[in-house]
């Protein structure tokens, strides 16, 4: 049955361009690495699906081995938007991303042509999409030319099959280099995917400066820390929670004491602030201008309900900052 979304979608959500380029993307993201795979329930993910979209979410981020199995987040996604979205298919941006291993062989993994435009087709049948809006090239190829993967998104777009690229995990000076390649192909790099958090901050002494100069967007993924930088661990590992699960790529042992004695602390500072923890971690990414978006992860309509509200407090004082910090630290 098709959805009939809330007529006040647009009211709340706030749209940033992505760097220089003309696409806006909405400033909190959602993400389908875990909990949208054929492990998963799939009523579970058709809810986020249907409710990100009626808060105006408008971007949904895949990659090619989302699961798992790998290639299930996007056959979900894909039966999802086929049965419930398709008139909105011109208000949503779908991204997909090859990079890891999907197939056996030499052409299942890293940035080869051949990998990196079979793996789109694949992606596209899973989708059932003809094009998607962003195609990105999800991590460097040590071996590989990067004019050879860079060429590879400048065709996928030329193809019609992808309208703009975009690159992941790229280093500093390798995003600039692919960003050159890529402006004399033609096709210009729209935004870059690091992972970037209050507990991963590699971006912030050179990246962040490379993108503002080269005009590409930030969307930062694991913004919430893999749900660490929430209340979520505070009592112990619940059940259900990615930590718990023998497939969920946050680990038992990520989950240290002296992590912990840091969300607690910073928990009580976004209680001061009037906010959850998570609402803290999201609102601290987007209170730098280069960040286009933040790619959140959900496992509940409630999670995501909560994540939303972030947009009803961003602003921070300086002793707020100073105060975040000095956890940090
Ligand atoms: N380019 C890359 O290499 C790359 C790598 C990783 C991720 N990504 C992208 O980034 C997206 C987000 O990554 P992520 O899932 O790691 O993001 P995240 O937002 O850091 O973590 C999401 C997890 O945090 C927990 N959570 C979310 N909101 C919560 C709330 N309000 N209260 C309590 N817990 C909450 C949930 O964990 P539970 O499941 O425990 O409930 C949820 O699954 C991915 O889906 C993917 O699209 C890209």
């Amino acid at each position: 049955m098709v959805h009939i979304p809330s007529p006040s979608r647009y009211l709340t959500m706030v749209y940033n361009y992505c760097g220089n380029s003309g696409l806006k993307l909405p400033a909190i993201s959602l993400g389908l690495w875990h909990n949208f795979g054929g492990v998963d329930s799939f009523e579970n993910a058709k809810e986020m699906i249907l409710s990100a979209f009626d808060a105006g979410i408008t971007h949904f981020d895949l990659a090619n081995n989302y699961g798992p199995p790998p290639g299930s987040a996007e056959e979900n996604f894909g039966k999802i938007l086929a049965a419930h979205l398709k008139p909105y298919r011109d208000e949503i941006i779908v991204s997909t991303k090859a990079g890891y291993k999907m197939w056996e062989g030499p052409y299942g993994e890293w940035g080869s042509r051949k990998y990196m435009l079979s793996s789109l087709d694949q992606s596209l049948k899973r989708l059932k999409l003809d094009y998607v809006d962003i195609f990105y090239s999800h991590r460097p190829d040590p071996e590989t030319p990067l004019e050879e993967t860079m060429g590879a998104l400048d065709q996928a777009v030329r193809q019609g099959k992808a309208l703009y690229a975009g690159i992941s995990n790229y280093k500093p000076d390798q995003t600039k280099r692919a960003s050159e390649i890529l402006r004399k192909l033609g096709t210009p790099c729209i935004l870059h995917q690091p992972k970037y958090s209050m507990f991963e901050r590699w971006v912030e002494p050179d990246l962040l400066a490379v993108l503002e100069k080269e005009g590409i967007g930030l969307i930062a993924f694991s913004p919430l820390a893999q749900g660490l930088l929430t209340d979520r661990y505070l009592k112990g590992i619940p059940d259900g929670s990615r930590a718990s699960k023998a497939h969920g790529f946050l680990k038992k042992n990520d989950i240290t004491p002296e992590k912990l004695v840091k969300i607690a602390a910073l928990n009580e500072l976004a209680k001061k602030r009037g906010q959850s923890l998570a609402q803290m971690a999201i609102a601290w990414l987007l209170k730098d201008k280069r960040v286009t978006s933040v790619l959140v992860g959900a496992s509940s309509v409630g999670q995501l309900k909560t994540n939303l509200a972030t947009l009803d407090k961003l602003d921070f004082t300086p002793y707020e900052l100073q105060e975040i910090e000095e956890v940090l630290k």
